[in-house]
C-alpha cells in the first residue's frame, strides 16, 4: 500500500494555515497518524522511511532522488569541511547531528562513518529515536540540556537547516551547548540562510513573508527572523549576514574559531559555516 506523505495541495494547505488553531489541530492529527503507521520501504532509499519524515515530500522517484541527492551532497560538504579544518573522516570517533529529523543525512552518512560513532538529537524525539533504531546511531537528549553531561565528547557536530529556523537567542543558546560538547580540535558545521537567500526569498513561496522586510532586517542588523504565523512554537524562517553570524559565534561560543564560510553552498541557497574548537 502506498500512502502519500503529503495529501493536500499547497493552496488548500495555505488556506488552512491562515487559521492557526485549525492548522495546529490538523498537523497534530497528521503526525499522530504518521506515528501510528511508522515506517515503510521506499524504492530508491536504503533503509525504511518514516511516515512523519517531513523532508520526504512524496515517494515519487523525482522527490526520492532529490531527497537522497541533497543528503549526499551535504555529506560531501561535511568531508570538505573536515579537510578545511585539518581533519578527515578517519579521525572522527564521535559525530553528532543536532536536528536529525527522521534520519535523511544519517542514512547516507553511514557510508562514511560507522553508525556506532554517530549520535543524533532532535526536538522531535520520535525522529531521533527512529534515526537511532533504523540506522544504528545513538539518540541523545537535546544538546541544550545534555552538553553539561558530555563535555568534550564530539569530534564533529553538524546542523543542517536548523539555524535557518531559530530566533537569534535560541541559536546562541544552541551554539554555546554545541561548543561545550565538542572536543578541542573538534569541528562544527552548520548552514544558514544568508544574503543570497534573502535576495531570493520568494523561492520559499510563503504567503506571509515580506521580502522587503527580510532585506531591510539584513541591511540594518544583519539578521531577520519571523515565526511561522501558523505555529505556536518559536520556529520560523531566519536569515543571518555572514558578519552577524560570526559576531554571534564569538559572543555565544568564543572557544570556536572561524574556518570557512561558503555562501549558497548547499543546494544553491543555504550558506555553510565551518568552525573549529580551540
Ligand atoms: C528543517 S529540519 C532539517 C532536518 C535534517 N537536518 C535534514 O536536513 O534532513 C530542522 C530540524 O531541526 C530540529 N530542531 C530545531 N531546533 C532544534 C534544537 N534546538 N535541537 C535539536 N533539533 C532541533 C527540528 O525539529 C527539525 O527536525
Amino acid at each position: 500500500m502506498n500512502i502519500p506523505t503529503k495529501v493536500l495541495s499547497k493552496d488548500i494547505l495555505d488556506s488552512i494555515k491562515r487559521t492557526r488553531p485549525v492548522y495546529a489541530f490538523g498537523r497534530r492529527v497528521r503526525f499522530a497518524l504518521g506515528s501510528r503507521l511508522g515506517a515503510r520501504v521506499v524504492p530508491g532509499l536504503g533503509g525504511r522511511a518514516h511516515y512523519n519524515d517531513f523532508m520526504l515530500s512524496s515517494t515519487d522517484a523525482e522527490h526520492v532522488g532529490g531527497y537522497r541527492r541533497g543528503a549526499r551532497q551535504f555529506v560531501e560538504l561535511l568531508g570538505r569541511s573536515l579537510g578545511e579544518a585539518g581533519r578527515d573522516w578517519s579521525s572522527i570517533d564521535a559525530c553528532l547531528e543536532v536536528g536529525c529529523g527522521y534520519g535523511r543525512i544519517v542514512r547516507e552518512l553511514r557510508d562514511r562513518l560507522d553508525p556506532s560513532r554517530i549520535y543524533v538529537t532532535d526536538v522531535i524525539e520520535e525522529g531521533a529515536r527512529f534515526t537511532a533504531s533504523e540506522f544504528g546511531a545513538s539518540a541523545i537528549p537535546l544538546i541544550e540540556s545534555s552538553a553539561e553531561t558530555m563535555p568534550g565528547k564530539f569530534d564533529l557536530v553538524y546542523l543542517l537547516s536548523v539555524y535557518t529556523h531559530l530566533r537569534r537567542d535560541l541559536v546562541a543558546r544552541n551554539l554555546a551547548a554545541v561548543a561545550r560538547a565538542m572536543k578541542s580540535g573538534g569541528v562544527a558545521v552548520f548552514t544558514t540562510h544568508g544574503q543570497g537567500s534573502a535576495e531570493t526569498a520568494e523561492r520559499y513561496e510563503q504567503y506571509w513573508l515580506d521580502k522587503g522586510a527580510v532585506l531591510q532586517g539584513m541591511s540594518a542588523e544583519g539578521y531577520y527572523y519571523e515565526r511561522y504565523p501558523y505555529y505556536y512554537d518559536e520556529y520560523g524562517l531566519t536569515w543571518f549576514r555572514r558578519d552577524a553570524m560570526q559576531a554571534l559565534v564569538s559572543e555565544a561560543a568564543p572557544e570556536l574559531e572561524f574556518i570557512a564560510h561558503h555562501p549558497m553552498a548547499l543546494d544553491g541557497h543555504q550558506d555553510l559555516f565551518v568552525f573549529r574548537k580551540r
